[in-house]
């Protein structure tokens, strides 16, 4: 298929459509519900705004009294990362707080390493991390989720949250897009 991007048809092929992406998020809410039980407080740390629409899938299947919030980290530019991570905005008080990170995808992992390290210093009572997509091949930093929707191959992708650019967020579904312009 070709999707449009800013008035460029460029090929595309669907990863994960909506459906299937809505079974694996009530998989990994019951394993986040079986591993966190229904009684204690757990903080959705949403990664934005690639995870936005993730989170907002995820969090309406957990059991537990929820709190969310919300950090901006930028690392990427166009299709490739930059090599460097900025916080856009400052970390929320999490002292005393279980907190699950919900992110988008991890890549290198630079962007997770980066904010795991800012986490050390909050004070949590825990930190776990929710990633819908992983790519296995592409890490050049130690880190891992404890929650992973998918494992995909080193391509970029776009769609349920995840962008070009800023565009193709809103696309249901997670494609791969492929370079070649035609
Ligand atoms: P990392 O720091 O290299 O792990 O990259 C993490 C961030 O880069 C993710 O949270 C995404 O925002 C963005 N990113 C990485 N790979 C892709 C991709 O294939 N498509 C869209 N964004 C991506
Ligand atoms: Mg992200």
């Amino acid at each position: 298929m070709k999707i449009d991007v800013n008035g460029t048809m460029m090929q595309a092929k669907i990863l994960f459509s909506e459906n299937d992406i809505h079974k694996r998020i009530k998989e990994l809410s019951e394993k986040i519900n079986a591993d966190h039980g229904k009684d204690n407080v757990l903080v959705i740390l949403i990664v934005l705004n690639g995870a936005l629409i993730f989170a907002a899938d995820l969090i309406r299947n957990l059991i537990m009294p929820t709190e969310m919030e919300t950090i901006r980290l930028k690392s990427y530019e166009s299709m490739s990362s930059t090599g460097h991570v900025q916080l856009l905005t400052q970390l929320p008080d999490l002292a005393g707080k279980h907190v699950l990170v919900v992110e988008d995808i991890i890549d290198t992992g630079r962007s997770l390493h980066f904010l795991l390290e800012n986490l050390k210093h909050a004070n949590t009572a825990s930190v776990k991390v929710c990633s819908l997509l992983n790519k296995p091949e592409a890490r050049e930093f130690d880190v891992t989720a404890d929650y992973v929707g998918f494992d995909i191959a080193k391509n970029f992708v776009v769609g349920y949250g995840l962008d070009l650019d800023g565009r193709l967020r809103n696309l249901p579904y997670v494609a791969d897009l492929l370079p070649q312009a035609n």
